[in-house]
């Protein structure tokens, strides 16, 4: 299966399915035929993975980082940089990262601002990078401030989705995949019970093309693109309340699935929609086998107050809501009446 990202004249194709990887070398003859070095960006665990088995032999050079969220460092770019300047990585070259989000951040990151752009291709290996982190163009690394703060937009020239991949996948990270599969199923309307016989490459599938055609219609976020956050107010918020105590304690993508249940609780006290709208998020939900429970130890102020953290003097907030004309982002929610939606979504009135 292929997905097209159009835009003028940097289009490219999401290639999808089981053994895609392998369209590596004759991705690269298609679209870089001057490249003389393949700079592959990935961490030594995914090198030991036995579907590692993809790469040219030729004209390759393996750049190693850290495991996941520690690749995305200033440090680690700058070392990187170094050792793409010994090399004499020149400007017709081509990065290729692989791996979960953080590398393809960070890799696209590095193709963005080496010699001021090189050529990008991504082969993400979670559900997250798949569904969501790869395509778009999006880049970044963190500064101890806070997440994504330094990063530009650097499209890739293709992206490759290999679903055998994830078979070594463990469980929490799939479910995180699952979370913003979740979203997509709920912004695309589809009805839950569709959900049992559809199979994981067509989930990836229905993800990326929503995704595709959002990027399409407003690349740098003026607008649509801000439909993807649907269900993303409450999941940074208890997101940057978990992650205070561990790392380990909430996925990105387990947040989002929260989130995504108070969402259409929270159209539905605001008389944006029926209860049938409730119901079809929990059902959603439970047949991706997520939870939308709010970890019991978070006070419920203190996640109205995470949320609406850079918007303080206003005591307003916005969400994504889905509402009679579709989802909309909904800017001027009243605190007051986001406190009371999450205490009864929470069991606490
Ligand atoms: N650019 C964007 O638009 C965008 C969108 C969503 C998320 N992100 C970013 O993505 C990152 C999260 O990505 P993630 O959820 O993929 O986590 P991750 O990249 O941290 O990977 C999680 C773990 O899975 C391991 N892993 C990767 N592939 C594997 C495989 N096939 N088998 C076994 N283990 C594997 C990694 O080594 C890592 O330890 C965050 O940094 C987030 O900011 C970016
Ligand atoms: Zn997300």
């Amino acid at each position: 299966m292929k997905v097209e990202v159009a835009l003028a004249g940097r289009s490219y194709d999401v290639s999808i399915g089981a053994g895609v990887r392998h369209q590596l070398h004759s991705v690269l003859e298609e679209r870089c035929p001057d490249y003389q070095l393949c700079v592959i960006v990935t961490s030594p665990s995914l090198l030991e993975e036995p579907w590692f088995d993809f790469v040219p032999e030729q004209n390759v050079h393996f750049v190693e980082v850290p495991e996941g969220e520690d690749a995305k460092r200033l440090e680690v770019l700058e070392s990187v940089c170094e050792e793409l300047a010994a090399l004499n990585v020149s400007r017709s070259d081509v990065i290729v990262g692989v791996g979960g989000g953080a590398i393809t951040d960070f890799a696209g990151f590095v193709a963005a601002v080496y010699l001021r752009g090189l050529r990008l291709i991504q082969v993400p290996t979670t559900l997250v990078g798949q569904v969501d982190a790869a395509i778009g163009g999006k880049t970044a690394v963190n500064l101890s401030s806070g997440k994504n703060l330094v990063g530009a937009f650097h499209q890739p020239v293709a992206v490759l989705c290999d679903d055998e991949t994830l078979a070594t996948l463990d469980l929490r990270d799939r479910h995180s995949g699952l979370g913003e599969v979740a979203k997509c199923w709920l912004l695309e309307g589809r009805d839950a019970s569709e959900i049992p016989s559809t199979s994981l490459e067509q989930l990836i599938h229905l993800s990326v093309a929503l995704k595709a055609r959002i990027v399409s219609a407003d690349e740098f976020e003026g607008g649509q693109r801000a439909l993807l956050n649907y269900g993303h107010t409450l999941a940074h918020a208890i997101e940057a309340l978990s992650l205070r105590r561990s790392r380990d304690e909430l996925r990105h993508g387990e947040a989002v699935a929260i989130g995504l249940g108070f969402a259409a609780r929270l159209a539905y006290a605001l008389d944006r929609v029926d209860h049938s709208v409730v119901a079809n998020h929990d059902d959603v939900l439970s047949r991706f086998g997520l939870s939308s429970a709010v970890p019991k130890e978070l006070v419920t102020a203190d996640i109205v107050a995470a949320m609406g953290h850079d918007k303080k003097a206003r005591h307003d907030l916005t969400f994504v809501l889905a509402g009679p004309s579709g989802f909309e982002t909904v800017t001027g929610i009243d605190e007051r009446d986001v406190t009371d939606a999450l205490e009864e979504f929470r069991g606490e009135k």
